[in-house]
């Protein structure tokens, strides 16, 4: 799904410096759930927080390089397109980040598109 900019809900969800590089926070709004991560570049990039192998917490996935891998069953999931990586299949969520004035924010689809 491509969304743009204006149909954004900027919410503010941590403070740069207390993201943890390669641990995974998790971000609610609006019934939606977000696995919110600090890269070693120093780069964000937020997904759906649920595998969709079997639901895992992806926010509590082990971050090597641009992938996470799913703590219950070892997925792995390329963090900016949100895509599973072979031999597995799927994709989960991506999300827009923004940094202001110290704090990341997180794009969330305005409510009529969370609901569709
Ligand atoms: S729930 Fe993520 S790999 Fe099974």
């Amino acid at each position: 799904m491509i969304v743009k900019e204006e149909q954004l809900v900027w919410v503010k969800a941590v403070a740069y410096e207390e993201l943890a590089v390669n641990t995974g926070r998790t971000v609610r709004y609006c019934g939606e759930e977000v696995a919110l991560f600090k890269l070693s570049s120093g780069k964000l990039q937020a997904i759906q927080n649920r595998c969709p192998h079997k639901d895992g917490v992806l926010a509590e996935g082990i971050v090597c390089d641009e992938h996470v891998f799913c703590p219950l069953h070892d997925r792995k999931i390329h963090l900016p397109s949100g895509l599973v990586q072979l031999p597995d299949t799927g994709c989960v969520r991506t999300y827009t980040t923004k940094l202001e004035q110290g704090d990341v924010y997180i794009g969330f689809p305005k409510a009529q598109e969370l609901a569709g």
